[in-house]
This record gives structure tokens, sequence and C-alpha cells, in this order.
């Protein structure tokens, strides 16, 4: 069926796709005319992440990001896309306690269209996932490197190499699926993390650089189209190289994460 009469991707969807060891892709976007490209070539899920203050803002980091700024993009995307699940990226300080938490998960849903909304951290975000789920607003997790908290980490580095690492940030996925989160996005850990984690959980694991076991990839749309400029992250491959267009690109990349040829030994950790 064309995906333009395709029914609109929900959770239980995706959770029924892990179930059945059915891959599906992701990506960020940032305006209607994206989201549209996005939906036609297949994509089940796109991401409105805060890392548009990077691609779109042109900040070094994803911190100066706004409510506002978010609510805006996120309205582009929702004009745009008939069929991808939209999740909502909760910008720095916007979450610091449960009350605030709920009170901009809310803008998000209300004002910026949102379908589901994404907030970092693992044991700390707990309370506040239980306080937005009880209140009916789904929430995606994000654990490994927390693009948020680069100034404490030091950098944009790989996440949970040693053992005891490894330990915290699966106890935090098991923690904030007992809390409620829908979804998990895991960014930057050794593929045998990636793979630990999405076989411990029932919910569906997405991973960015977290190797190929994960239940679904995401990419920034941007670096996988070969516009990002500065070095690129080992787990980025550019589609645009072997494609004739960016439509082409979109649909090589589906298929790659849909086949597990993407993320391939050269893209992990
Ligand atoms: O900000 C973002 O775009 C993200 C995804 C790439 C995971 O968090």
């Amino acid at each position: 069926m064309s995906e333009q009469f395709a029914s609109p991707v929900t959770i239980a969807l995706l959770t029924e796709m892990k179930r059945a060891g059915e891959k599906f892709a992701c990506l960020t976007a940032y305006d209607a005319s994206f989201a549209a490209v996005l939906d036609a070539a297949g994509v089940e899920l796109i991401m409105i992440g805060d890392s548009l203050g990077m691609v779109i803002q042109g900040h070094d980091s994803t911190l100066p990001v706004r409510m506002n700024d978010m609510i805006y993009h996120s309205q582009c995307v929702a004009r745009g896309s008939r069929r991808a699940l939209r999740v909502v990226d909760m910008p720095y300080r916007s979450y610091d306690m449960p009350a605030e938490a709920l009170g901009n998960a809310a803008r998000l849903m209300t004002e910026g269209q949102a379908q589901m909304v994404k907030l970092e951290g693992g044991a700390v975000q707990v309370e506040t996932v239980r306080q937005l789920t009880a209140h009916g607003i789904p929430v995606c997790g994000h654990l490994g490197l927390l693009p948020q908290s680069v100034k404490q980490l030091g950098g944009y580095r790989v996440q949970g190499r040693d053992a005891k690492d490894a330990q915290t940030i699966l106890a935090d996925a098991k923690a904030l699926q007992a809390a409620g989160v829908g979804l998990l996005v895991v960014e930057c850990v050794p593929a045998s993390l990636g793979r630990d984690i999405t076989q411990a959980l029932d919910i569906p694991v997405i991973g960015i650089g977290a190797g190929p076991d994960c239940d679904a990839q995401v990419l920034v749309l941007y670096d996988m189209l070969g516009i990002t400029p500065g070095k690129r992250a080992k787990f980025v491959k550019d589609f645009m190289l072997d494609a004739g267009s960016v439509q082409a690109a979109l649909e090589s990349y589906v298929r790659a994460v849909k086949t597990g040829s993407y993320p391939a030994p050269e893209h992990c950790y």
C-alpha cells in the first residue's frame, strides 16, 4: 500500500513490530517539506529533536534550544506528516522538576501537536516519567550519550564502555520501562550494551550508535544526507553518496535499517 494511504503509526504498532522481530526506521525532521518526504519513504517515526539547535540554529550544542523553538518546529512537522509517529524532545531545563515537566510536556502535546515527548536521563527521571504518563502523556526515554549533559560528560563520547557504567545504563533502562516509558533511545554505546538493553526490555529500543541489534535506528537527517559540516561520528553513514536524489537516499536508509545492513560493523563501538 502507498505510504500516503497507510494508517498512522502508533506506539502499539511499534511494540508489535518488536515482538515480531521487525525493525523500524526513524529519522529527525524539523519542517513540513522533509516530514512529507520521510513519510513517503516509509519512515515509521519522526523525531523533532533538539538537535535542531545545532543543525538548524547553528549552535555548538542543544543547550540553547527553548520550548517555543520545539513547539514551532513540531507544528511544522505535524503539517507535513500524515503517517509517522511524531516524538518531540523536551529541551534543556524544561523538565527539571516533575510539575514543570508536566506543564511543558502538555504544551508540546497541545500547541506542538506532539504524539510523544522525549527526555534525557535514567533513574533521576523516574518520578517525572510517572507524573507524565499518569496524565496521559506518552514518554520516550533517552540513555547513553545525553547531549543535554555534554558539559558534564566532557564532550560527545561513547558511554558504557566499562562494566560498571554499562550496568548503570542497563539498570536505568529497566527503571524507565517500569516507570512507564513507551520507547527508549540509546545513544553512542558499545553494540554489546545496545543488544543487552534491547533484549532486556519489552518496549522498543531505538539505537543511534548503539549497534545493529536494537529494534530500530535513528539518525539526524542532515547527517545521513551528508550536509552536516565537520567531523562525522563513527556511527553516521552518508546515504546520499550512492543515491541520485534525497528520496532515493531516504528509501535506501529505510531499507538498510529494516534488513539490518545498517549499522554495519564499521559504524559500531
Ligand atoms: O536531538 C535529537 O535529534 C535526538 C535524536 C537524534 C536521538 O535526540
